[in-house]
């Protein structure tokens, strides 16, 4: 356990110095646009946003304001499509896409894509600039984001046969989504995604469907990879079912205390007509 701790953290410094190595080398001959991490998973409807950094040394300064262009690379049919996010959005980024920092000098040039639909989540997102250096023209762009995305999540008796407990989520296009279900805290199920196909439709219905038992803890989760992307635990209903009951016998306890007061009520009538009587007289 301890060796492979080590081994891990060894690599990640290796990855360090090798990542600050490069990046001084780039920067030695050349200004670079990073895009890290190189994949998002967003909720359906939520707010995306992808990172892009643009770094230079100071004595590779930009003569003039680098230019920002945000594109969607897709690939249908052996052809690549291009569709731009920003300036000037094609008509489904319309309204759609938020330069994060104003400031044209900053080496962030990251972007929101608000609402993100299954639409947005073929292809990779790039991010390339166009800017003077020792006055030329250049012009160098990342590797590209892709988005991934997913819906919320229904986990609750089966609608159409309430003895069974139903799993369900839909989410994009990736092999890698995997829908799983714990008994107990014991996996009892696990679903991936089928083998994706040309023009399969963009977003793939994960579920499961299996006998409920009594008594058990149940919980849905959904991994991309070895990442959990989402959890969602199963109360037994059993519960509601005393609730239910409960009505019963409180209407009985009320009912049985009515008796005594009844009784307490009709001796003060009797007293007090007594008492009257005793005065008349
Ligand atoms: C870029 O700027 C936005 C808005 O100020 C900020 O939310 C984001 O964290 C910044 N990204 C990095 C990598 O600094
Ligand atoms: C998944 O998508 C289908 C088709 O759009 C829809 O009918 C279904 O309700 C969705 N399922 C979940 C769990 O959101």
């Amino acid at each position: 356990m301890a060796k492979v701790l080590m081994a891990s953290n060894s690599k990640t410094d290796l990855w360090n110095i090798v990542s600050i190595a490069l990046l001084i080398a780039a920067g030695a001959w050349a200004q670079s646009v990073t895009q890290r991490p190189d994949e998002v998973v967003y909720k359906l409807a939520q707010d995306a946003s992808f990172d892009c950094q643009f770094i230079h040394t100071p004595d590779q300064q930009v003569a003039k304001n680098p230019i920002l262009y945000w594109h969607q690379i897709t690939s249908r049919e052996s052809k690549t499509e291009m569709t731009r996010l920003w300036p000037d959005p094609e008509l489904m980024y319309k309204d759609r896409v938020e330069v994060l920092d104003s400031d044209r000098n900053s080496p962030n040039r990251s972007v929101l894509l608000k609402n993100v639909q299954w639409e947005d989540s073929c292809g990779k997102y790039e991010c390339k600039l166009s800017y003077w250096a020792a006055g030329q023209a250049k012009r160098t762009k990342g590797s590209g984001v892709k988005l991934l995305i997913h819906d919320s999540m229904f986990f609750g008796l089966d609608p159409e046969n309430n003895t069974k407990l139903m799993c369900a989520v839909n989410v994009s296009r990736d092999d890698r989504f995997v829908l799983s279900l714990k008994q107990d805290g014991y996996k009892v199920f696990q679903k991936n995604t089928d083998p994706l196909y040309p023009n399969m439709p963009l977003s793939i219905t994960l579920s499961v469907i299996l006998p409920l038992e009594k008594g058990m803890n149940y919980e849905c989760q959904i991994h991309l990879g070895s990442t959990m992307i989402m959890r969602q635990p199963f109360q037994q209903p059993f519960e509601m079912a005393v609730e239910k009951v409960l009505p019963q016998p409180v209407f009985l306890f009320v009912a049985i205390l009515l008796v005594p007061i009844t009784v307490l009520l009709a001796l003060l009538t009797a007293l007090l007509v007594l008492c009257r009587s005793d005065r008349r007289q």
